[in-house]
């Protein structure tokens, strides 16, 4: 039931977004440089809120434009109702709805869902991770030399030792190819379909990560912090591999390979 209204919620949020198709929208500014939201992510978040108030009006919701909906619940539902709001804005169609849920803190849904190459990621604690119904695998690749990867970038930079642009430039000096594509979303289930090898960000939120890392996982890939440490989508850095390259790739991270 919770996953058929999960899927519901999804849906209603790409017949939003789609309808903008052909149509202007109006996009703004949030805090710091280019980090945009459109009318377009609004319409979406209110979309997927309608579907959930309708059928569970006690649940707590966090999601990014209307930040936390306190209710004393066990289940918590976590919304980027556009992860990729840069590319959207562009017309790039690289962006996706993102929901996970969690029930007594422990994410036991997800769902992606890319409209414009109509990919939707799913997956329930312990019953794998699906791509439009199909099972999927993480790749068995071996090591961080012979893998791809994929990396984004915070709005508001930081610049620290082992940070965003040190770590990138360490990779691609070394030959590794690291991609770029501008939603974190879709960048976990890349990974958990195999098409990466490795995922790695230094400042995610919740909503960024929530669905994507639970499908990561279902498809038999390892999550961590940066320091390789559980995972949790309340910190702001992760780790997302087939599990193989997981360990080398965080000595990676923090320059502790052997040249
Ligand atoms: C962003 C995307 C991007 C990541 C940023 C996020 P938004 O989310 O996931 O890939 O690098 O850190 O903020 O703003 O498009 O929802
Ligand atoms: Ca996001
Ligand atoms: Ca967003």
């Amino acid at each position: 039931m919770l996953k058929t209204h999960l899927l519901q919620a999804v849906q209603a949020a790409a017949e939003t977004i789609r309808s903008y198709d052909d149509v202007r929208f109006t996009i703004s500014n949030k805090e710091g440089i280019n980090n945009l939201v459109t009318e377009v992510d609004h319409a979406s978040e209110k979309a997927i809120i309608e579907v959930i108030r309708r059928e569970y009006p006690n649940h707590y919701i966090l999601s990014e434009e209307v930040g936390a909906i306190v209710q004393d619940s066990e289940y918590k539902w976590i919304i980027d109702p556009i992860d990729g709001t840069v590319n959207f804005a562009h017309r790039i169609p690289l962006c996706c709805i993102s929901i996970g849920i969690e029930h007594q803190g422990q994410m036991i849904l997800g769902a992606v869902y890319n409209p414009f190459m109509n990919e939707l990621f799913v997956a329930e604690r312990g019953e794998g991770a699906t791509l439009n119904d199909k099972p999927i695998r993480v790749s068995d690749k071996q090591d961080v030399a012979s893998a791809c990867l994929v990396t984004g970038f915070p709005y508001t930079y930081l610049d620290q030792p082992n940070g965003p642009l040190d770590v990138f430039d360490r990779l691609i000096r070394a030959g590794v190819p690291v991609r770029r594509l501008g939603s974190a979303a879709i960048d976990l289930c890349w990974v958990a379909a195999g098409r990466f090898d490795g995922f790695y960000e230094h400042k995610l939120q919740a909503w960024d990560s929530a669905a994507g890392f639970l499908i990561v996982e279902e498809a038999g890939g390892r999550v961590t912090n940066l320091q390789g440490e559980n995972y949790s989508p309340y910190q702001p850095g992760i780790v997302a591999t087939n599990g193989i390259i997981h360990d080398e790739l965080v000595r990676w991270i923090h320059d502790d390979v052997p040249q």
